[in-house]
């Protein structure tokens, strides 16, 4: 097993409750401060990829985060490394305010109110919601609810960065900030995108899925001119 990988999967599997075979053998490796591209059709499995990463759904596989193997007495270590924003940002977002919201994993691990809060405004400044931290985020639109997610992620400085979706709800220019803000992070980085010019801006290398398993690798631009989207080659 790599020792220079910060993630490493070896023959991932998952099934969930109603029978659905979202995994079907999926191995893969990301290298520090690469960024890849997960591509593939609705209900490939790429969500239910990311998931069991950290630990959120437990099948079959091994995992290894930076050099960690991923169990039950490693998962919140693990969870520490990745910062991942979720398809649906709803499920993140739930403090009274947006600034709290944004500083809850930092209060949450212990930091002190003041530079919580001071480093929450840093990362709302960073995906352009500075003003934001005041309102109720429920009152936030689908777009501002994307960006503060990623303040909330940001503001840990995860070694890892998994973006679900990221670019969905947001206009063109919140996309075009989005790629800028996330070439000047060093980060590793997964980004699971339907979106062939975010993920050709940003990544090194694409791996599309089809049914539970890659069907292939490569540039992203090799990628989405080998793979139709509906998943034939
Ligand atoms: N909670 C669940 N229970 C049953 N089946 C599920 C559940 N969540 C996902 N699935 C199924 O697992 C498969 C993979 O879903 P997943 O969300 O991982 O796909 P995806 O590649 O992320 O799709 P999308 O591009 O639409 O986000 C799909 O067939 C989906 O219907
Ligand atoms: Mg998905």
């Amino acid at each position: 097993m790599s020792q220079e990988s910060v993630i490493d999967a070896r023959g991932l599997r998952y099934r969930y409750e109603d029978g659905t075979l979202a995994l079907d053998g999926v191995d893969f490796q990301l290298g520090p401060g690469e960024t890849v591209a997960l591509l593939g059709p609705n209900g490939s499995g790429k969500t239910t990829f990311v998931l069991m990463l950290n630990g959120l759904l437990a099948g079959e596989g091994e995992i290894r985060v930076c050099g960690m193997r991923l169990e039950r007495s490693s998962q919140t270590a693990i969870r520490r490394k990745i910062g991942m924003v979720f398809q649906d940002s709803d499920e993140q977002l739930f403090m009274p305010t947006v600034l709290e919201d944004v500083a809850f994993g930092l209060l949450n691990q212990g930091a002190g109110r003041e530079p919580a809060l001071e480093a929450a405004m840093g990362a709302l400044e960073q995906v352009g919601m500075r003003d934001a931290g005041r309102k109720a985020p429920y009152h936030l639109s689908a777009g501002e609810k994307r960006r503060v997610a990623l303040a909330g992620v940001l503001v840990m400085n995860p070694e890892i960065l998994i973006l679900d979706e990221p670019t969905t709800y947001l206009d063109p220019p919140g996309q075009r900030e989005l790629i800028h803000l996330l070439k000047g992070l060093p980060q590793a980085k997964i980004l699971v995108t339907h979106d062939s010019c975010f993920a050709s801006a940003l990544a090194q290398r694409a791996v599309f899925f089809v049914k539970g398993r890659l069907a292939g690798e490569g540039s992203v631009d090799e990628i989405v001119r080998r793979f139709s989207w509906d998943g034939r080659e």
